[in-house]
């Protein structure tokens, strides 16, 4: 038990304290603890002997068996992330985002099932539904995310898992989560959610009735673009089936990356709180420019997900969209090229600000990106955004030419 077990404590609490325990920060031969979980590396455990040996095969969690089993430098982060979502039974790691949810998808399904995928999943997500999932017996319908409860007439008796992602990648829609779950839970369907927007802090996605959350640490929680995991965050009744297939599957994450991601993770609660008003402040600027058609932000006032953004979510993280008015290719590209504060790259949630040109038309199939102006998707970081916004002004200047 770490101190943030105590559920009365606030998340940025829980931030500080998750997964100290004092079994794995102290020994008491050393007469005191250390204020991290250390680096605990290993493929061999050494017991102490056969009846030992005998008596740990069947170990729990916490206990050192085998490294792919895991050390207390991984389990101090799977336990942290857990006391940050109520309601949740434990939390698996993966070595990627794309690697949790896939693991998640094969875990919850079988030959013959039926998947109900929102249609502004992750592009990856969807490759998996029409790749390995096809493969295995597994058929997919892509839903419009704005379904909400209609969401029931999609359901078959072979049903067995819908998967959520809000807001959506690349177009940001934000889906009525408590409406779907409601339905899903009606006809005993689970649900999954990527909530690597928001993270537990801004939508507590358990306490919400979804059965499991995934997160691409990669983003927010490491925070500094410098490590890849993921995770399975799941209820009680969702955890023994993920934990098995996890073991069956046999991935395993590095006891440095995890130190890494514990570390991003102590700060996450400042820095989103910092992302948030940042991304904000640069899409209110953007959307009084005239260079600018529509900004993809569920924080604005006249965006289509504002009211159930504002009812569901406690705040907005950094990462939105906005299109380029009657421009072009050549336009965006000049637009893109003139920044000097935001890197062109994939990925986001790290301290730096990036750019990348998105075109969701190429990947919808149940509803269309009808809008003929390209889009940009930004990642705001931790710079003054003071500087940012300066910095855009350039490029709106370049790309007039
Ligand atoms: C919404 C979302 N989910 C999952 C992933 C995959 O995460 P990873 O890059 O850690 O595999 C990404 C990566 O961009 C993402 O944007």
């Amino acid at each position: 038990m770490s101190k943030s077990d105590d559920d009365s404590l606030r998340p940025a609490t829980k931030l500080v304290q998750g997964g100290r325990r004092p079994e794995w920060t102290g020994d008491p031969r050393l007469g005191g603890g250390v204020v991290n979980p250390p680096v605990w590396r290993a493929s061999t455990i050494l017991y102490d002997n056969i009846a030992d040996l005998k008596a740990r095969g069947h170990a729990t969690h916490d206990q050192l068996y085998y490294g792919r089993r895991g050390t207390p430098t991984v389990w101090a982060l799977a336990d942290a992330l857990t006391e940050l979502e109520p309601g949740a039974e434990g939390t698996l790691l993966y070595p990627s985002g794309v690697a949790a949810n896939s693991a998640g998808m094969l875990a919850l399904l079988a030959p013959g099932d039926h998947l109900l995928m929102v249609d502004s999943a992750y592009e990856p997500t969807r490759a998996f539904c029409n790749g390995l999932l096809k493969r295995y017996g597994v058929e997919t319908t892509f839903y419009d995310p704005l379904v909400g409860g209609a969401i029931a007439e999609l359901i078959r008796p072979e049903t067995k898992l819908i998967f959520l992602e809000s807001p959506g990648s690349l177009t940001f829609e934000v889906q009525d989560i408590p409406a779907i779950v409601a339905a899903a839970r009606s006809r005993g369907v689970l649900t999954m959610l990527d909530n690597t927007w928001a993270t537990p802090l801004l939508f507590p996605a358990l306490a919400h009735g979804v059965d499991v959350t995934m997160m691409s640490l990669t983003k927010y929680v490491g925070g500094h673009s410098d490590a890849m995991m993921g995770s399975l965050t799941a209820t009680r009744a969702v955890w023994p089936k993920l934990r098995s297939a996890a073991y069956q599957l046999g991935q395993a994450v590095s006891p440095d990356d995890c130190a890494l991601m514990l570390r991003g993770l102590r700060t996450l609660d400042v820095r989103m709180a910092r992302h948030g008003a940042s991304a904000l402040a640069v899409a209110e600027w953007l959307a009084a420019r005239g260079e600018v058609g529509r900004v993809l932000h569920p924080a604005l006032a006249g965006d289509p997900g504002h009211e159930i953004w504002a009812r569901d979510f406690s705040g907005a993280s950094g990462l939105f969209g906005f299109t380029l008015k009657g421009s072009d290719e050549a336009g965006r590209t000049r637009f893109i090229e003139a920044l000097s504060h935001f890197g062109i790259g994939f990925s986001w949630g790290g301290y730096e600000s990036l750019v990348v040109p998105s075109n969701p038309a190429d990947i919808r199939t149940a509803t269309f990106w009808t809008d003929p102006d390209p889009l940009v998707r930004l990642s705001i970081g931790l710079e003054d955004p003071a500087d940012l916004i300066a910095d855009l002004a350039r490029g709106f200047a370049a790309m007039a030419g």
